[in-house]
């Protein structure tokens, strides 16, 4: 069989660690925003950003508590599994592993004078492991996680202050692991800052005067931030390549009429505007329209607009899951949910449990948009398919509909390939199944591999590969050529 995809295509799945390593106590790591964050059931919870925001009562109440229901502390203890889970990995054909760095883990504080060598050691052992079975470690820097303590003394990244630590951090990262980690990517899906500030930048919006005004000032931290660690990574190791990571959710406009095509337009470009920071080096002027209808005036130094403009990343990687629409009139059309946040709904598209619609050609429209855009390689580090799996009598996990949602997003990542686009890799997300970052749930599954684990922490945490997982490790051997579900 024929294959479109390059010969040395990344395939992989990825993950962060605080979705899967659990042991957030031990071996002097410090605790996490994530770790923070209780298990609200479905009929408790409120809205999306009543679930991702965070006061300072609740986050003063969740340090303390020792008993509660905190999913991310424990994982699905990757911690201590981390060698049987990378030999499935490495089963299914794996050549990348994307996973996180926990900061608290490497500084316990944030702002430490030392870092935490057993927290070091930890990751050696892990990157060590990946090398060992032939797999590339594409690691992110910053993966919807800050020490705890960088929030009560900062806001998170609402402070500038907190460049410098990062800097320090990242420099720790690229000093230890040269030679064994070769593809980095700063923060996470960093257009996120904007619609979960405690998610994505450990910010406390709630108590902020004009959030908008906090969280774009808190982004453009992180955007200086990542700037400055791609200097110090092409100062320390030359041969690793580094790259920023967007959540592009696709936005179509509801109807054909103007008003419609010009609101997507917009909501598109408010995470575009993301990358064309990292990528091409400044903010665009449709931004600094935006900001001042919106009361927002952020603070630079004299030195940023350098920084930026002088330290480009490598490669744009980003987050595929689902397309939503968009409509001058929204009252129009029916609500859909999404990845973080949703928009309107496409009467084309069938949706996942979750309600996340599933559009497989809006990968391929990303694909060329993103690569005509930039001109620079694409890597797609997440896409997934969030689902309730059965467990059959004979212990298997049927799960065709996973199987079909990666399909038919691989072949449209092939077209993408035949148009011309120059496309890395591809790492499923939730190669294993893992907490949820939104809901911290269990039962929302995206891996290949199924955990015995349910929302409230019980079961053996067993490891079971799915059909899924038979299905992908032929798809990786015959390099995309074999997508047949059979
Ligand atoms: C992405 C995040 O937004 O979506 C992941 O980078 C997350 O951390 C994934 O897990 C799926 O979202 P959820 O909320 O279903 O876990």
């Amino acid at each position: 069989m024929e294959t479109v995809f390059p010969k040395d295509f990344l395939w992989g799945g990825a993950v962060a660690a605080n979705q899967i390593e659990g042991a957030y106590n031990i071996d002097g790591k410090g605790l996490s925003t994530a770790d923070v964050v209780r298990y609200v059931p479905p009929a408790e919870r409120g809205s999306l950003d009543e679930l991702l925001g965070m006061s300072r009562s609740r986050l003063e109440e969740a340090i303390k508590d020792t008993k509660g229901n905190y999913p991310k502390r424990r994982g699905i203890d990757f911690y201590h599994r981390y060698k049987e889970d990378i030999a499935l990995f490495a089963e299914m054909g794996f050549k990348v592993f994307r996973l996180s760095i926990s900061w608290p883990r490497i500084f316990p504080n944030g702002d430490d004078s030392t870092p935490n060598e057993a927290g070091l050691e930890f990751y050696d052992r892990v990157f060590d492991e990946l090398l060992k079975h032939g797999m590339e470690p594409l690691v992110t820097i910053s993966h919807y996680e800050i020490p705890v303590e960088l929030v009560r003394r900062y806001n998170g990244w609402a402070s500038r202050e907190l460049i410098e630590l990062f800097v320090r951090y990242a420099e720790v990262l690229f000093t230890r692991y040269k030679g064994k980690v070769k593809y980095w990517l700063t923060f996470n899906e960093i257009n996120c800052t904007l619609k979960a500030p405690f998610l994505g930048a450990g910010v406390i919006i709630e108590e902020e005067p004009n959030p908008k005004q906090t969280a774009f000032q808190a982004l453009h931290h992180q955007f200086v931030a990542s700037a400055l660690a791609v200097q110090k990574l092409r100062q320390i190791d030359s041969n690793a390549k580094i790259g920023c990571m967007l959540a592009r959710k696709l936005i179509y406009p509801y109807t054909c009429h103007p008003l419609d095509v010009l609101q997507a337009q917009e909501e598109n470009q408010m995470a575009q505007f993301c990358t064309d920071v990292q990528v091409r080096g400044s903010y665009p002027s449709f931004i600094r329209r935006h900001w001042q209808e919106h009361g927002v005036t952020i603070e630079m130094h004299p030195e940023d607009e350098s920084i930026l403009k002088e330290n480009l990343v490598d490669y744009l990687a980003f987050s595929y899951y689902m397309s939503v629409t968009a409509s001058a009139n929204p009252a129009e059309a029916a609500q859909a949910s999404g990845n973080l946040s949703g928009g309107l709904a496409n009467p084309h598209l069938k949706s996942s449990e979750w309600g996340w619609q599933i559009d497989p050609v809006g990968l391929r429209i990303v694909l060329k948009e993103m690569y005509d855009r930039y001109q620079i390689p694409l890597f797609v580090v997440e896409n997934g398919l969030g689902a309730i799996d059965r467990v059959e009598d004979d212990g298997s996990i049927q799960d065709d509909y996973r199987i079909e949602y990666f399909a038919r997003h691989i072949e449209q990542m092939g077209e993408a390939i035949k148009d011309g686009v120059e496309l890395w890799g591809y790492t499923s997300w939730g190669c294993i199944d893992l907490i949820s970052a939104s809901t911290s749930e269990m039962r929302k599954r995206y891996g290949f591999i199924y955990v015995d684990q349910d929302d409230e922490g019980k079961g053996s945490l067993k490891r079971t590969p799915k059909k899924s997982f038979y299905w992908y490790k032929k798809v990786i051997a015959s390099c995309g050529a074999n997508l047949d579900n059979d």
